[in-house]
């Protein structure tokens, strides 16, 4: 896990500030359609940190809605580069060295194609629990398959030879209060390594393996607006900021309130045959194979005997069997218990 403080030139910092306050359209919130067929039908995309979030209560260790989960968990998030950039004044981050050099160190790999840059606002009394970013594999991405699988593909250890590595940078940027990124990069049982989220700071490393999160944003009692899909923050100019639902405002911040991050997601590959194999599709898992294979294992490892699992409770197997948690030392309640029951309260 990489360090940069600091991170870009200040005039640098700057445009990406002023980019980040005049964006077109402001800030929508980042919700993702939950597969209504197969395997996992009716889980929520990432049902696996949902799952965990709701036994142990998050940081905090309280129990809370799935209402209040949703607003506290559905930060906003708005895409400034895809492949190519699709704001202008993106390109000093898209095509930054400091990450390019630090992604060909992370995986050894000298090839790095820098895919995708994104701003996420996390708002006070919102939080980010717990969780592995999604991975991708050939022939098996979020464009096909639920996130919460492609996740327990990846800590399976069963496809690394179809993954794709991908790392990435983050970047901060404003002076908010609370809002820590934390993370586990020597693993679940190692220690909780946390970085404030300084203005113009960044770090880089593989967070589809490395366990991390974002702490609650703002005062410990901060009250959060009633946060929904369709939701949009907009800047005022100077430091005001608003969240607006039907054209109403619902809530008004200052900069220093709000927690921006921008991250940068590269893919790395060892050599052009390896990114060949990509492009060319010679080498790509289907979904078949990749529900065959983890039956198998989950039938060596003894999880179940006799016929397969009806889909709902294969899914919760996966997810319990081989999304294993860090102990986190905020975390008062037991992991495990009930299966898949959210429970409001
Ligand atoms: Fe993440």
């Amino acid at each position: 896990m990489e360090r940069f403080d600091p991170f870009l030139e200040p005039a640098e910092a700057d445009a990406m500030v002023r980019l980040f306050e005049t964006f077109p359209g402001g800030y929508g919130m980042y919700v993702q359609e939950s597969p209504k067929v197969g395997i996992g039908q009716g889980f929520l995309q990432r049902h696996d940190a949902a799952l965990h979030f709701f036994e142990t209560g998050g940081r905090s260790g309280k129990a809370v809605s799935l209402e209040t989960f949703a607003a506290r968990a559905n930060t906003l998030r708005e895409t400034y580069a895809y492949d190519r950039p699709v704001v202008a004044g993106i390109e000093p981050l898209l095509s930054n060295e400091k990450f390019s050099e630090a992604a060909r160190r992370l995986f050894g790999k000298p090839i790095v194609v820098p895919n995708i840059v994104y701003a996420n606002v996390v708002l006070p009394g919102q939080e980010l629990s717990v969780h592995t970013d999604v991975p991708e594999f050939r022939g098996a991405s979020r464009k096909h398959e639920p996130e919460w699988l492609l996740v327990v593909m990846h800590l399976s250890g069963l496809f690394e030879r179809w993954r794709m590595p991908i790392a990435t940078g983050v970047s901060w940027y404003g002076n908010c209060a609370g809002g820590g990124f934390y993370a586990y990069p020597e693993g679940i049982e190692g220690a909780e390594e946390q970085l404030p989220p300084k203005h113009n700071t960044a770090t880089l490393l593989d967070t589809d393996s490395v366990f991390h999160g974002v702490d609650l944003v703002g005062e410990p009692d901060v009250d959060l607006p009633d946060l929904q899909p369709g939701i949009r923050l907009r800047h005022d100019g100077g430091t005001r900021w608003h969240v607006e639902r039907d054209g109403r405002e619902i809530a008004h911040y200052d900069w220093d309130d709000i927690r921006l991050s921008i991250s940068w997601k590269a893919y790395c590959f060892a050599d052009e045959a390896e990114r060949r194999m990509v492009d060319e599709h010679t080498d790509d898992l289907t979904h078949e194979r990749i529900l065959a294979t983890l039956v198998e294992d989950l039938r060596r490892r003894g999880c179940f005997r006799g016929d397969v699992p009806p889909d709902r409770e294969l899914g919760e197997m996966l997810i319990r069997e081989y999304v294993r948690f860090p102990l986190q030392p905020h975390v008062r309640r037991p992991q495990g218990g009930a299966a898949g029951e959210a429970k409001a309260s």
